[in-house]
Parts: structure tokens; sequence; C-alpha cells
């Protein structure tokens, strides 16, 4: 299996594992992440999730070039499906996800680390997308998610050029939320994926479905569905829970995703 998923608690931790290739995403490697997104969504004892890449050079060095090499467009086209498919399921997946960023996010490593909804970087690691030194260009959404994370001058400069840049060029133009120590960057990201897997499931869910809104429809729409969500979560068992704790003095009981 070139994806790995464990569990810790509430946190699922899924690996990108083909350590020999820097973890490039091959076809069946893609497959598998579909999947295990797919499974991890359905799961509702999954509360927040960690992805990362296996050993300490790569959290995924881009699509497997090799496989690349041979493809025809209509491939090409069916291979951009199924990886923007991946992310998608990532994107709109019930738990937030958290990319640990171990070394190399380099084309489909960047975009699938865009696919998260937060990411934190490892001082090794470094982002790009050098598709147009390849002759191609960014097929996983690496121009559509980029220019809506850091802007268009960024994602022209990234893209157009194929250049690297390091972990802390990628804190200061807002790619990432944090840079840790190598060692440090799993330790964090688990407790912050173990603190968000105490907040109330339904209000978390809600929350990054408006986000995720606010980068896909116009102003109006966003605070339509911002409204819709916001008022359904007064239905919730845990907004009662949650708010009782607070008016009462006292930490809540736990919540239930009710
Ligand atoms: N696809 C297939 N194989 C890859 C790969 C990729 N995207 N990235 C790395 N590999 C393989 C290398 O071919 C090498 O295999 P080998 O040991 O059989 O020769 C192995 O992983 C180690 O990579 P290597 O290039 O030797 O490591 P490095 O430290 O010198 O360089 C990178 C690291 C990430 C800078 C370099 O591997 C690289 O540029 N990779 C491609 C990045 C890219 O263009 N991604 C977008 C693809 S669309």
């Amino acid at each position: 299996m070139a994806v790995e998923v464990t569990r810790d608690g509430a946190v699922a931790v899924v690996t990108v594992a083909r350590p020999e290739v820097l973890n490039a995403l091959n076809t069946a490697t893609n497959e598998e992440l579909l999947h295990a997104a797919g499974e991890i969504g359905r799961d509702p004892a999954v509360r927040a999730v960690v992805l990362t890449g296996a050993g300490d050079k790569a959290f995924v060095a881009g699509a497997d070039i090799k496989e690349f090499r041979g493809m025809s467009p209509e491939q090409a086209r069916q291979s951009s499906w199924l990886g923007r498919k991946a992310m998608a399921t990532i994107g709109g997946a019930p738990q937030p996800w958290i990319a640990a960023v171990n070394g190399f996010a380099l084309g489909g490593g960047c975009e699938l680390a865009l696919a998260c909804d937060i990411r934190f970087a490892a001082d090794n690691a470094r982002f790009g997308q050098p598709e147009v030194t390849l002759g191609i260009t960014p097929g996983w959404g690496g121009t559509q998610r980029l220019p809506r994370e850091v802007g268009n001058g960024w994602a022209s400069y990234l893209c157009l050029s194929g250049r690297l840049i390091d972990a802390a060029e990628a804190l200061r133009i807002g790619l990432v939320q944090r840079v840790l120590p190598h060692d440090e960057l799993m330790p964090a990201a688990l407790e912050l994926a173990a603190e968000i897997a105490t907040r109330p499931p339904l209000a978390v869910r809600y929350i990054k479905s408006q986000i995720h809104y606010a980068l896909s429809v116009d102003l109006e729409a966003g605070h339509e569905i911002e409204r819709d969500l916001f008022a359904l979560a007064f239905a919730s068992e845990d907004r009662a829970e949650g708010m009782d704790a607070f008016l009462e003095k006292r930490p809540p009981r736990g919540f239930e995703g009710r």
C-alpha cells in the first residue's frame, strides 16, 4: 500500500508512502488516496486528519514523471480528473485535513497540500510548481487553488518560473500557517488535530463548509450559506451543551456531533 492510514484517538494520520520516489503520486497512489479520503469522510469517529509523506525528505515530490512520460493526452485528462477528485474529496470531507509538509511539496504535492484546510511545514520544506520545466502545466488544481490562496502574482511566479521557495517564504506569502523544526512538525500537527477533534463536530463541519464556499461563490451567496449554516448549528445538542458549559462556568462534557 502506498497510502497508509493509522488512528490516534479521533485523529487519522494519512501517510503517502513511496519514499523511493520521494512519495511521487502515480495513478494507483491517487486511487488509494481517493479511497482513503472517502472512507475517512464516512467515519464519524474521525474528527480531524493529518496528511504527511513517508521519510524525512519529501511530503510529495509531485506526479510520477515516469508514468507521465508514457501518457497520451486522454490519459493525462483522466489523470487530472483522478487527482482533482482525490483532492476534492479531501476538500469536501466533513473533517478538517492538516497537511504536515515534511520536505518537498512540488507539483501535485503542492496541490495536495493546498487541498488541505491548514498547512504546517518543517523548516526543510520546499514548495513549487515545476511542471513548466517539463513542458506541461499544473493539472491537479495548482493554477486554480494557488491564486486563491496566495494571489495571482505569487501563483504566476511559481507556475511560470518553476522555481522553488523555502518554508520561510511559504510562511511569508501565506501558503503555510506555521513553520517548525523538522522533529516538531508531526507533534504540532497532531496537537492541533487533537484540539480540533475536541470541538463540536457539526460546528467544525459547517465552518469548513462556509470557508470552502468563500472561495467558490460570490460574497452575497457566501453570506447566505453562512447564515443558513449558522442557523443550523443552533439545532444541535452540542450547541446547547457548549453554551450551558460557558454560562455555568464549567468545561463542556464532551461533544457528540448531534
Ligand atoms: N516522479 C518520479 N520519480 C521521482 C519524482 C517524481 N516526481 N521525484 C523524485 N523522483 C525519484 C527520482 O527519479 C529518484 O529516483 P532514482 O533514485 O531511481 O534515480 C528518487 O526519486 C530521488 O530523487 P532525486 O532527484 O535523486 O533527489 P534529489 O534530492 O536530487 O532531488 C527533487 C529532489 C525533489 C528536487 C527532485 O527529485 C525533483 O525535481 N523531482 C521532480 C519534481 C517535479 O518536477 N515534480 C512535478 C512533477 S509533474
